[in-house]
């Protein structure tokens, strides 16, 4: 099962693909959590992606395509994966759909997560982040057992940097600019499912699992 998960900055991407990863045993990929795990271990690409990330803009299609082309050739995602963050831009999509195709192989489902632009900024503000293993969490929507610890590895909870309110604003315009025109790149492809985001988590869940097993 090869799945790319779509949606705004905030609509629940990083959320629902950690769930679908555990159900269908696949690794969850997704390059935002890579990026700061580089900018963490101060990396070079983790400082040259930060400068991006901090202004809440895209890093360069170069810096990030041949990182996912050549993860999902590891070993670990013969059965599937779930990618989370990418692609972006119509660049980024058109690379993977041909890389997937010298692979003799597919993207099965691109999964949208819909929900509004006045929602985003709320969730935004109560995300905390796990550094460590990219778990979020919101701190009235889905608290952690422990405040303040992630209750998958113990490592800290943090608001991440991008998630000042003016930084919010400009990640939306630059979806909307950049990435939502990605919707109709996949309806045209034929494997785009549309998901009503703004539910309950455990709801957007059902609906999620209902469409991938129809
Ligand atoms: P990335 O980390 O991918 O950030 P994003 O797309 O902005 O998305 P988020 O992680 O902020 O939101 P999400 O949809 O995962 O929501 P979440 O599940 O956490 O990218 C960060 C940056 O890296 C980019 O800005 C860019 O600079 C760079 N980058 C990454 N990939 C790139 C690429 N391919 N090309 C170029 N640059 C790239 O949920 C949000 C909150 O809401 C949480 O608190 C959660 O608990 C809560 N929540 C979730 N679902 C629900 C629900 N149903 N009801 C109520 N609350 C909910
Ligand atoms: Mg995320």
């Amino acid at each position: 099962m090869k799945i790319i998960m779509l949606g705004a900055p905030g609509a629940g991407k990083g959320t629902q693909a950690i769930m679908i990863a555990e159900r269908y045993g696949i690794p969850h990929i997704s390059t935002g959590d890579i990026f700061r795990a580089n900018i963490k271990a101060e990396t070079e690409l983790g400082k040259k992606a930060k400068v991006y990330m901090d202004q809440g803009l895209l890093v360069p299609d170069e810096l990030t395509t041949d990182l996912v082309v050549s993860r999902i050739q590891q070993s670990d995602c013969e059965k599937g994966f779930i990618l989370d963050g990418f692609p972006r831009t119509i660049p980024q999509a058109e690379c993977l759909t041909r890389a997937m195709a010298g692979l003799n192989d597919r993207i099965d489902y691109a999964l949208n997560i819909d929900v509004k632009d006045e929602s985003i900024v709320n969730r935004m503000s109560g995300r905390r982040a796990c550094l460590n293993c990219g778990a979020t969490y919101h701190v009235a929507n889905m608290p952690p057992k422990q405040a303040g610890i992630c209750d998958h590895c113990g490592g800290s909870l943090v608001i991440r940097d991008d998630d000042r309110p003016e930084t919010v604003a400009k990640r939306l315009s630059v979806y909307h600019a950049q990435t939502q025109p990605l919707i109709g790149y996949y309806e045209e492809m034929g494997i785009l499912m549309n998901i009503d985001g703004s539910k309950p988590l455990n709801e957007v869940f059902e609906a999620v699992t209902k469409l991938l097993e129809a």
